[in-house]
């Protein structure tokens, strides 16, 4: 597996000598441990209604592109890379949609043994509780993630189904409104059942857009590659997804720099959402 999304923990391990440049504000060269120290996630601070603080994080194209060839991976870099294991580390749960999760084949989320004993030194599980959105829980069963079993899925889904057992432990949020899911207690019911004050949305497109129209995004970070890919974002999805697909934002959301960051061609921009 390669890849932004699909190369998990224990396979990339940050690279010794990575270090990025702080483009914004001005800084020091940072390693990709100091960067995610700055963002104050191992105090675990939640969002102002009492939610958890919900951090998205994506990577594209120069020209927005999210996919080359159905992956994030051709897109990402090492530095990338190393940053979405740096944030997974640091939170207490991992939001994504069943696409991603069906695509990239997801597994156990913190693979390296140092990174899960400094989990638990900074009073964290010792992994993040992995919570997939499924309308269809068409997740199958070979999912490596579900054959893990120190992994602690949380499934949200409008459906009354629910998977076959696994060795990983499931539990479900079954929030609705008038049949479908209710993002908005659904996220809420990951907090009040289980604890999680930091989310990070690992994507994909489809749920990033739901999220943002909910208003349930309080930062975004996105890694920019130096590539241009062109192509038609399709209906649907298709072969050119942008980071945002299928809901159309009522007003564009409005987003606030909080920092750039910079290793070789690749930019790494942190906003915040505008309230
Ligand atoms: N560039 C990046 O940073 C990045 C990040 C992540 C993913 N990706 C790429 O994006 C592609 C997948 O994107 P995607 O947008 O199609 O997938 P996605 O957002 O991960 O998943 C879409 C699926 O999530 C479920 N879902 C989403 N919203 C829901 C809701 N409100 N209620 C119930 N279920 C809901 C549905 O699952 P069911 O079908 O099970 O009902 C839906 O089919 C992959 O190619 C992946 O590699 C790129």
């Amino acid at each position: 597996m390669d890849g932004h999304v699909g190369e998990l923990p224990g396979t990339s391990e940050e690279p010794a000598k990575l270090r990025l440049k702080q483009l914004s504000p001005p800084g020091p060269e940072r390693s990709i441990s100091e960067v995610i120290d700055g963002l104050g996630l191992w105090e675990r601070p939640t969002a102002a209604t009492g939610r958890p603080r919900v951090l998205v994080n994506m990577v594209a194209t120069v020209d927005g592109r999210a996919t080359l060839s159905g992956r994030s991976g051709p897109i990402s870099g090492p530095a990338d890379r190393a940053l979405f294991h740096g944030l997974r580390a640091a939170v207490d749960g991992v939001l994504v949609g069943a696409g991603t999760v069906r695509t990239e084949r997801y597994g156990r989320m913190i693979a390296d043994q140092s990174t899960r004993r400094l989990r638990l030194q900074r009073g964290l599980t010792e992994e993040p509780l992995a919570c997939i959105v499924s309308g269809r829980l068409a997740i199958e069963e070979d999912l490596p993630l579900l054959g893990e079993p120190s992994a602690h899925v949380v499934l949200l889904t409008s459906s009354h189904a629910s998977l076959p057992v696994s060795r990983a432990k499931l539990d479900y949020i079954r929030a609705q409104s008038e049949g479908r899911l209710d993002l908005t207690a659904a996220v809420s019911e990951l907090r009040e059942r289980f604890g999680v004050q930091s989310l990070l949305c690992e994507g994909g497109p489809h749920l990033c857009a739901q999220l943002l129209a909910a208003g349930l995004v309080d930062e975004l970070f996105l890694s920019l590659s130096p590539l241009l890919a062109g192509g038609e974002p399709a209906a649907g999805g298709g072969e050119a997804l942008r980071i945002l697909a299928g809901t159309e934002l009522q007003t564009p959301a409005e987003l606030e720099l909080l920092g750039v960051l910079r290793s070789d061609s690749y930019l790494f921009l942190h906003y915040g959402l505008a309230s």
